[in-house]
């Protein structure tokens, strides 16, 4: 038997310490909860995906009284980023949450359903992604989405 340790590295930052590029995505996303439609969870995420060319795509969380079918907030911006930008690469992804009137004190954290496709993201254009998750006590800063997802499983996997 080999046990391993798996680790993973993030930062916390401040507000003020973010640069104002990363400031910028991180505003939209919080903008963009205005725009989540959450009726049955009241849950409201807004994203903002940044790509090679300076465009921002925006996403927010679409829910649907058959639950499955809604889908989360990352993937909505990250989908329609590749329906209409496909060679683009995604540089950074922001991500902010609202729900009983405020922005959370803590980030609110993808699900790994997001964390695969920011993942196969990141992967096929061959670069990191930032990713930013705000929350009014701090940001957290991924450097890569790959350090969300320890493990991964990514189109090489499929060869065997
Ligand atoms: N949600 C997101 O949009 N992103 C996340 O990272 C976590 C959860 C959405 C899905 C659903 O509409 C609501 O938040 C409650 O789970």
């Amino acid at each position: 038997m080999k046990e391993f340790n798996l680790t993973t590295k993030m930062r916390s930052y401040q507000w003020n310490e973010l640069t104002a590029e990363q400031r910028e995505l991180v505003a939209i996303a919080k903008e963009q909860t205005s725009n989540s439609y959450c009726p049955y969870s009241g849950f409201h995420v807004g994203a903002a995906a940044k790509l090679e060319n300076g465009t921002i795509v925006r996403g927010a969380n679409q829910e649907n009284a058959a639950y499955p079918s809604g889908l989360c907030a990352e993937r909505t911006a990250l989908f329609a980023a590749g329906a209409q930008f496909p060679e683009q690469p995604v540089t950074h992804l922001a991500i902010a949450c609202y729900t009983d009137g405020h922005f959370t004190k803590e980030p609110g954290s993808p699900c790994g359903a997001c964390r695969q496709v920011m993942v196969e993201t990141e992967h096929r254009y061959g670069g990191k992604m930032e990713v930013l998750l705000y929350g009014e006590d701090g940001t957290w800063v991924f450097e890569s989405a790959a350090d969300l997802l320890p493990l991964i499983f990514v189109s090489e996997n499929l060869k065997g």
